[in-house]
């Protein structure tokens, strides 16, 4: 069937933006808000989006005016009644998602698709309640929905084939890409996406990183578009919680359990953008990354004048790289630890603990650990016994040769690896339970959240074994089943075979 005029309901961050893909692409679109208040604000998102993309040059004015005469707001139900496509994208609650599909059930004709945008609730409850359940679907943007390419298309064992294929018909039309998902919580992209956040705020919350460190690290260390707490921020503390609730109640596990600093914010009212603060404040204009180097660089000592470099755990290669380039800088760099040095810098892959190695040197209080991770970033690794000064050293130190720098405690994955080894072991269990292929796995996070290669591809490009020897490590330290290395990966890593085609 061809779908002309859709009708969106909600008018929030995600039904805004929704109803602007749609209105875009040509399409007569009715914007669907009980409450007037809301129906404004939602308008006012919608006109602030096309508004940007004219400023940066990406849309005329005429193209806006036209885009905006094809989305008209509606305050009721009937307002559906012309549509070949409803879509809702209100809060996540059961009770409410209820209402709106009864509300539509009624308003909408009979062979009208019926789709909603939740996240992680399950479609097949949703269409049950539904006198037609056969034309129910889920069809899931991503925030920004007029910039992230994926749209997930979930069928339940009650939907009618031909709705199914509508919508990833629908999605290719909007210039998205359809991914198939199974009805289980959370689909694809937010079953992997969120554990990882709420394990970077239960990090920041256990005083393990600063949140600039957090952000920094996924950042420049995995190479991600955004760090996971400002992620958090752009979704909404709120909706997170909501998705990690239904995760927690579907999957268990302590990846799934809201971090309580979580909760409070949202009982708080602190919900992100949307709110003016969360776990950052958008009240007053965040400094630049050069003003904050040059407050952090204020207050450092000199760069020491000469280094003892040694490593651990293998790194002998990286140790002798790091000894390089420090010489290059015009710094005495000596591989002797009975040498006399300024600072001890213990070059140890995630996998290892530098403790150890500081406590051979006789000088644990002026060690460190230091760990390039990718080619843009440095993890210094501060033990329970590395004294402040050294800490100011080395940190003058990567100032001196121009690296972006993060602390994190002397734990297996450091900080960078904390963040990502379970957030990869996440993504081959999810292989591995047959929910969805490497593939699939890969599309919903370029499309979906922006990342550069997805967690199969990320994984082969560190090396399965490498994965799994980090794993081990954490699962060890902390005796967390989430950290288990999950068997496909340990086959993998043995049979020396690669996830992505
Ligand atoms: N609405 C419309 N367009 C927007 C936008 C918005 N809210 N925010 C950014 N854009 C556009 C900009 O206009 C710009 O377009 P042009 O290049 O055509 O001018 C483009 O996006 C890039 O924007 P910026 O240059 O301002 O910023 P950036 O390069 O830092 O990118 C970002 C911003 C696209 C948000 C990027 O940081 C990103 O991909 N982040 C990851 C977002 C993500 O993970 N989303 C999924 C969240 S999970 C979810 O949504 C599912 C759920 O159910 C909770």
């Amino acid at each position: 069937m061809e779908i002309r005029e859709v009708a969106v309901v909600g008018l929030g961050t995600m039904g805004a933006g929704i109803a602007e893909v749609f209105g875009r692409a040509g399409m007569t679109v009715v914007g669907i808000e009980a409450d007037p208040d809301a129906l404004a604000r939602g308008v006012g998102i919608l006109t602030a989006s096309l508004s940007r993309a004219v400023s940066r040059g990406r849309l005329t004015e005429q193209e806006q005016a036209d885009i905006l005469r094809r989305i008209r707001p509606g305050s009721g139900f009937e307002a559906a009644a012309g549509a070949d496509l409803a879509i809702e994208a209100v809060p996540e609650r059961m009770e409410l998602k209820r209402q709106v599909f009864a509300g539509l059930d009624r308003a909408c004709r009979p062979d009208a698709i019926l789709a909603t945008n939740t996240s992680s609730l399950s479609v097949t409850a949703v269409a049950a309640g539904t006198a037609h359940p056969g034309r129910v679907v889920g069809m899931h943007f991503f925030n920004p929905a007029p910039v992230m390419r994926l749209v997930e298309v979930v069928t339940t064992v009650l939907t009618e084939a031909p709705a199914g294929a509508a919508i990833a018909g629908l999605a290719r039309r909007l210039g998205k890409t359809p991914v198939q998902a199974g009805d289980r919580a959370g689909f694809v992209a937010n079953a992997l996406l969120l554990p990882y956040l709420n394990h970077a705020v239960s990090l920041l919350a256990a005083g393990y990183a600063t949140r600039e460190d957090i952000d920094t690290a996924a950042m420049a260390g995995i190479g991600l578009p955004m760090g996971p707490l400002a992620l958090l921020d752009l979704i909404g503390l709120d909706t997170a919680l909501s998705i990690l609730e239904v995760l927690q109640a579907e999957f268990g596990g302590s990846r799934c359990i809201p971090a309580p600093l979580l909760r409070r914010l949202t009982e708080a009212g602190q919900l992100g953008r949307k709110s003016g603060r969360g776990l950052y404040d958008y009240g007053e204009p965040a400094p630049d990354a050069a003003t904050l180097a040059s407050i952090r660089n204020d207050k450092l000592p000199p760069a020491p004048r000469r280094v003892t470099l040694i490593s651990a755990g293998g790194a002998e290669d990286a140790a002798g790289e790091l000894a390089g380039a420090i010489a290059a800088a015009g710094i005495s760099v000596t591989r002797n630890a009975a040498e006399a040095s300024d600072l001890i810098l213990i070059c140890a892959p995630p996998t290892a603990s530098v403790l150890p190695a500081a406590l051979g040197t006789g000088r644990p209080d002026q060690a460190a650990g230091l760990w390039l991770t990718g080619d843009k970033l440095t993890e210094l690794v501060t033990t329970r016994l590395t004294s402040a000064s050294a800490t100011a050293a080395a940190t003058a130190l990567a100032g001196r040769l121009g690296w972006q720098l993060v602390r994190s405690p002397d734990r297996p994955g450091f900080l960078t690896g904390a963040l990502l080894y379970p957030h990869l072991a996440d993504a081959v269990r999810m292989v591995q339970d047959c929910y969805a292929g490497a593939a699939d796995v890969d599309a919903a996070m370029t499309l979906g959240c922006g990342y550069p290669r997805g967690p199969m591809r990320i994984l082969d490009d560190i090396g399965p074994e490498v994965a799994l020897a980090a794993l081990r490590a954490m699962h060890e330290a902390y005796g967390d089943p989430a950290f288990a290395p999950p068997p496909l990966l340990a086959e993998h890593a043995a049979a020396g075979l690669p996830f992505s085609g």
